[in-house]
Formats: structure tokens, sequence, C-alpha cells
């Protein structure tokens, strides 16, 4: 691990990676890629390692890195507001910006570790495993799918080159404030009660979700390159949530009392429930999430009251 390139690395689950390999790596040189279309400079305090600013899907980056003997990639670049319908440019930005990490990494069958999502599993409900069928209901999540074809594709005749598919469900944790409105449902929360609002949620509130701490999403991107061959990885918490039980936790941690505020559901179709199942990534690469939602939303409540 000398040398390790991280696309997207100035958002908020490549920061966290970035700057977790820097402290497990000390000696490694660590190249970021950025376009800033969604990440934010400051999530990257303290980096000490090169950064090249430009659309991985669009500039010449690749020529300019030719020669660099990368160890890993951790391919975490992608538009990531799913409210973004504009088709052509989901697919070409997010596809076209993997398909260039593919041929760049090729020659020298450097390992590759993408971010896909749950969001491939479309409406699907329930407890989501990975052999199970893709519905993408939004075009971000039809680039998702994609990229894991791809990536099928380049290894299917390959044994030799490891290319490892994450599909993260709903993270959380500090690093995620320059994403406002597609932030975590739980940052949404915790400003509104930080704010003295009362916490809005749609009726009932009962719609549950599998809630990852970004602790848990960077350990698990670090040790997924120890899988044995190319595969895709659901990437949870293995425990899901409602929106009433996030409340609970939030009123707990800040001491707030102000009841929650119901509202109707504009949208004629919201998942009632996803949660991962872990046990591939545990059998495979013995990978235990550590921070059940709970323990984890106390954490980051500590982190965020003192920002
Ligand atoms: N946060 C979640 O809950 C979640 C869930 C499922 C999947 N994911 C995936 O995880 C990855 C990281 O997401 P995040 O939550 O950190 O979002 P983010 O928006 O904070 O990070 C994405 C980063 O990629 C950069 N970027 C986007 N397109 C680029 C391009 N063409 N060239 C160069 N840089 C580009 C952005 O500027 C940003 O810094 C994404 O691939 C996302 O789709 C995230």
């Amino acid at each position: 691990m000398r040398n390790l390139l991280v696309t997207g690395g100035a958002g908020f689950i490549g920061s966290n990676l970035t700057l977790e390999l820097q402290r497990r790596y000390p000696n490694s040189r660590i190249i970021v890629l950025d376009d800033f279309r969604s990440g934010d400079f400051q999530n990257l305090r303290g980096f000490r390692g090169d950064f090249i600013a430009g659309d991985i899907s669009r500039s010449d980056w690749a020529s300019r890195l030719r020669g660099h003997a990368f160890d890993a990639i951790f391919h975490e670049a992608s538009i990531t507001d799913t409210t973004e319908h504009n088709q052509l440019l989901q697919c070409h930005d997010n596809i076209e910006g993997f398909r260039r990490v593919l041929e760049f990494a090729a020659p020298n069958r450097i390992p590759i570790v993408y971010a896909t999502s749950a969001a491939t599993y479309g409406i699907a409900s329930g407890i989501q495993s990975e052999e199970q069928g893709l519905l993408p209901a939004n075009v971000y999540a039809f680039t998702k799918v994609q990229l894991e074809n791809l990536a099928r594709d380049h290894t299917r005749h390959d044994s030799g080159w490891k290319i490892i598919g994450l599909r993260y469900f709903n993270v959380y944790g500090p690093g995620e404030a320059h994403k406002k409105s597609a932030a975590s449902m739980i940052y949404q929360l915790y400003r509104q009660i930080r704010d003295g609002k009362a916490p809005r949620v749609f009726r009932g509130g009962e719609h549950r979700r599998d809630f990852v701490y970004v602790k848990d999403v960077v350990n698990l991107t670090i040790r997924a390159l120890s899988a044995p061959a190319s595969d895709v990885f659901n990437c949870g918490s293995g425990h899901s949530f409602s929106f009433n039980e996030v409340i609970e936790v939030l009123n707990k941690c800040t001491g707030s009392t102000r009841p929650t505020e119901y509202f109707e559901n504009p949208y004629s179709f919201y998942q009632p429930h996803t949660e991962a199942n872990m046990n591939k990534a545990e059998r495979v690469f013995g990978f235990k999430p550590e921070w059940e939602p709970a323990r984890g939303i106390a954490d980051y409540v500590g982190w965020l009251s003192k920002g």
C-alpha cells in the first residue's frame, strides 16, 4: 500500500477514506482526484498527499498519472445527487468516468475497489442480499448497475485482476455537511433539532433504513481489498432503524423534547424498509460492522456538537 489513488476524495466517504489510509499507511503516496462538483477541500484538512483537480470522465488525468505504479485505486467519484434526472449527464459522467479508471488500471491489473449503491436494489424492500435481482428506479441507480456490469465484463476472463464493488447503504457521519439536501436523514434531523425546530418526517415515521456509519464504511472499503477475487458486496450496518427511532436517539443525545412533526409523503412509492444482509462480507473477508445505529448516531452527535 505505497501508492494509492482515490477518486472523489474531496467528498464525504472519499475524504474519510483518504485520511484513514494516510493514518494507516503514513509512508504511502496518496493521490486524490476530484472536480469539486459536490466535494469540498475542507474535508481534506490534514491531507499530506497530492491532489489533481479535474473531471475523471473528461480531463487528461490518465496521461498525467501514467508511469505511477499504484497498488490500489479506490473509486468514489460519482454524481451523488439522486434527484439529478439528466440522463445523459448522469450516464456520461458516472459510466465514462469508471470506464476511464478501468482503462487506466488494465495494463498493470491494478486492484480497484469502487462504490456502487444499495439503490441498485431499487424498489425491493426488506433484507437485501447480493444475489437478488437489481431493479434501478432512477438514473443514478442505473449508472451504478452499469458500473457493476462493466466491472464484471472486465474480469470475466481475467481472474488475475481484482475489481471489488461495494453497495453502500445509507451512509452517515462526519464530513457530509457539504452534501446539503443530499446529506443523510440523520444529519438533516440533527440540524432541525439543533436549530430548535421540530424534527420532520413522513407520516408515521416508520420507514426503516439501514443507516451505516462512515467509520464502518471506511473499514470495509479498505478490508475489501483482501477479498480473494472480483465480486460485489453489501456495505451496511446489518440493522434497520426507523426514522422515529433515529429521532428518539437524537433527542436522547441532544436533550430535546420537541415533538416530531409528521407530514404527507409526496411520493407514490417510497421504500418502507432497507436492510443489508452482511453475511457475505463476513464470510469472504471477515468484516463485521462495529457501529450499530444507536451507538453510531451518539458518536456522530458528539462530533457534530463540537463543530
Ligand atoms: N453517502 C451515501 O449514503 C452513499 C450511498 C450509496 C452509494 N454512495 C456512493 O459512494 C460514493 C461517495 O459518495 P459520497 O456520499 O461521499 O458523496 P460526495 O458527493 O460527498 O462525494 C462524491 C465526490 O466525487 C466528486 N466527483 C463527482 N463526479 C466526479 C467526476 N466526474 N470527476 C471527479 N470528481 C467527481 C465530487 O466532487 C465529490 O467530491 C459515490 O460513488 C456514491 O454514489 C454513497
